[in-house]
């Protein structure tokens, strides 16, 4: 069943200005509702709210930020904030050389040799979470199998099996964490005055301590000890050095990275996959067609890294699902010389959101920007690369994009090949960004084996 004059879940867009104190409310709840209806149909949007602020959905002012100017609009220490007690200055956060260093030692990490060697562990995934969903019975929320999924591979390639840090520590930690601190974040990226309360902070601060503790230990158990074979991530990165000045990582920064891989690399991929099972959920004709390739390909195996090249169209459906629900959906960047982006005059201290979720479903960027249509991606060339930005761009682009996507393709072919998912009716999900962009209320799918 094709739902033409349907669309996916969306967040309902404010087409009047709330008052002060109401608009904090609402963002705090989710910060999609900082977007006014405008957003969606110009390219910039200016104001003041206690500090001048630009919201840019227009893809050549974002190849300016992000790529051309990148050094004149570094990451804002406000947005920064709440994730540093948990990442320190790993290099999601650092800036400048510091970044610069850990970048050049850390890439070679992300090498496809490497990634390849550490993918028969989401094949591994990809298989556990079957047997999951097989033995389960009733409706399944798919957001939190995939959350499991991704962990599982996420913290298989990261670390050994002999310093694993125990999933119940880390997941709830991280995801506890990202929710309280993330709160508070976006009040201090609009620099919003500090009488306006931000809960949770201490309590993230708390949650994250017994994280690190364990990410200590790990790192302290594999320092001068043999690579493992195939190396996780953190062998990788202790035997990482610069290759212009020689320079190793300290325990405290190796310890810092563990942890930026498990938060960015956790929610992020679980986000891109439960999206992606929500929407061929939403359209039958989509799943239909995904697992015909699937089938083909896979013959009643599990994906293995070898066939992603011939997983076109499941592919396409999780690019364009990271178009609906990019899981990272706005980043912000400080600007600290002054600028012009197409006529709007830019200052120094200005702040900039790039609001991804709304640059996705942009009328001058996309035609029929709501619909969800894996079709757009069929050739990717004709998507203009500043008009499509999941993984961001330039130089600070995510380090772990082939690896988040590889993951995802095999996990969703594998699951596509077994069985075919129902939407629960009246259950579809509500997109809520508090930092990554969930499935509010979860992706209950009734799962039959095929
Ligand atoms: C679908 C999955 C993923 C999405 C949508 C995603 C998205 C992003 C985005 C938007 C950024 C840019 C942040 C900025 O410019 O401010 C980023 C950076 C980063 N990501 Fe990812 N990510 C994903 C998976 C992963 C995985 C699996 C890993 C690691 C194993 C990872 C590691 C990183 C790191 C280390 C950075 C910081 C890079 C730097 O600043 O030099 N990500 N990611």
């Amino acid at each position: 069943m094709l739902r033409k004059n349907h669309f996916p879940a969306a967040v309902p867009i404010a087409s009047k200005p709330r008052g002060f104190m109401a608009g904090i409310r609402a963002m705090q709840r989710n910060a999609l509702f900082l977007l006014p209806d405008i957003a969606f149909t110009q390219p910039i949007v200016s104001g003041h709210v206690v500090r001048r602020f630009h919201m840019v959905m227009d893809p050549p002012s974002l190849k300016r930020i992000l790529k051309d100017k990148a050094d004149d609009y570094p990451k804002s220490e406000e947005a920064q904030a709440m994730l540093r007690p948990a990442l320190g200055n790993g290099l999601f956060l650092a800036e400048g050389a510091h970044w610069r260093w850990q970048r050049r030692a850390a890439m070679p990490v992300f090498a496809p040799r490497n990634l390849t060697a550490l993918t028969p562990v989401m094949t591994e995934a990809a298989e556990d979470v079957s047997s999951r969903i097989t033995r389960g019975s009733g409706p399944i929320d798919m957001y939190q199998e995939m959350l499991q999924t991704a962990f599982e591979v996420i913290a298989a390639v990261s670390m050994s099996q002999d310093t694993a840090i125990p999933r119940e520590v880390a997941h709830k930690a991280i995801d506890r964490y990202l929710e309280t601190a993330g709160k508070a974040s976006f009040l201090d990226i609009l620099k919003i005055p500090g009488f306006v309360p931000r809960p949770g902070r201490a309590v993230a601060h708390f949650l994250i301590s017994d994280l690190k503790r364990a990410a200590d230990h790990a790192v302290r158990s594999r320092m001068g000890r043999k690579p493992a074979d195939p190396p996780p991530l953190l062998d990788l990165l202790i035997g990482a050095s610069d290759p212009k000045t020689g320079r190793k990582m300290t325990a405290e920064e190796l310890r810092d990275n563990l942890l930026t891989f498990l938060v960015a690399g956790h929610e992020t991929t679980a986000l891109a996959l439960a999206w992606s099972i929500y929407l061929v959920g939403f359209d039958q004709s989509v799943q239909d067609r995904a697992r015909a390739e699937a089938q083909e390909v896979l013959g009643g195996r599990a994906a293995t890294a070898d066939d992603v090249p011939k997983l076109g169209y499941i592919r396409q459906i999780v690019q364009e699902a990271m178009r609906l629900y990019p899981p990272v959906a706005m980043l912000s960047r400080t600007a600290t010389a002054p600028d012009t982006l197409r006529d709007r005059e830019v200052r120094a201290g200005d702040v900039m959101l790039l609001p991804f979720y709304a640059l996705h479903r942009n009328e001058c960027v996309w035609d029929n920007p709501n619909a969800f249509d894996p079709d757009r991606f069929a050739d990717p060339k004709a998507i203009d690369r500043f008009a499509y930005l999941p993984f961001g761009a330039g130089p600070r682009v995510c380090l772990g994009m082939d690896f988040g996507l590889q993951e995802a393709v095999i996990v969703l072919a594998t699951l596509l090949s077994r069985f075919r998912f129902t939407p629960v009716p009246g259950r579809d999900p509500d997109p809520v960004m508090i930092l990554s962009l969930r499935p509010g209320g979860g992706v209950w799918m009734d799962v039959d084996p095929v």
